[in-house]
């Protein structure tokens, strides 16, 4: 099975209620909400009061990517505005066993992200404490980047591992996703698949998702 998480970092934000409704209604399941510092990435969001808005908005599952330093310090905040699942960046956490741990005392679901220039290898020794991983397929900051096709044998080794180990952890892919790079991220096994551009970029958010969780599905059929 695959999700849609549609990602608001480029959405409307006058009308952030509509747009995220708009999106549910078109198969988006998950709200992919991107947290930039400044510092981790070359780019400012937002912090706890929006996650705390949006809860009031969506039951969806919150879906907070924090491109951040030292998350620790904030993780508790976004848990308490609301968020479901939280995602640290492997290069921004020396101690990453004991934030993934902090993350799931707050009882959220804890995922670690990798950038595209960091090998899935650097994460053998966390796989077995993550709820899920998450590819970058663009370098973090900005939506609207190109697809960097280099990250696609990531995920399809991160299924093998998967395997391997008996593991449980789920594969999210984040960037550059679209009508025509989806059916290939899907084939190598991503099953949350977030799309910012490509949902609230141009035209109407609801049937954008449709046609993007509809070839995401047609494509699952032909996984190898
Ligand atoms: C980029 C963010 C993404 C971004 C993806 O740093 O992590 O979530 O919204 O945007 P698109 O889908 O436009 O590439
Ligand atoms: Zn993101």
């Amino acid at each position: 099975m695959v999700e849609l998480a549609p990602s608001i970092l480029s959405a409307d934000f006058t009308h952030l209620a509509d747009q995220v409704k708009a999106a549910a209604e078109g198969g988006g399941t998950v709200i992919h909400v991107d947290v930039m510092d400044g510092h981790f990435v070359p780019n400012i969001t937002w912090g706890p009061p929006v996650v705390k808005s949006l809860r009031k908005v969506t039951e969806l599952p919150l879906d907070c990517h924090l491109m951040i330093e030292n998350p620790d310090l904030f993780i508790p905040e976004f848990a308490a505005a609301g968020a479901d699942w939280i995602s640290v960046h492997q290069e921004a956490c020396p101690h990453l066993n004991r934030t993934l741990h902090l993350i799931k005392s707050h009882n959220c679901l804890a995922g670690v992200v990798i950038n595209p220039a960091t090998p899935v290898d650097t994460l053998s020794e966390v796989l077995d404490i993550v709820d899920y991983v998450l590819v970058m397929s663009v370098n973090p900051g900005f939506g609207a980047q190109e697809f960097i096709r280099g990250s696609l044998h990531k995920v399809r080794r991160l299924a093998e591992i998967r395997a391997e180990r008996h593991l449980n952890y789920r594969i999210e892919i984040d960037g550059g996703i679209a009508l025509d790079t989806v059916t290939d991220v899907v084939r190598a096994g991503a099953e949350i698949l977030v799309a910012g551009n490509a949902v609230f970029g141009h035209g109407d958010p609801k049937g954008n998702a449709q046609r993007l969780l509809k070839t995401a599905t047609e494509a699952t059929l032909l996984r190898v």
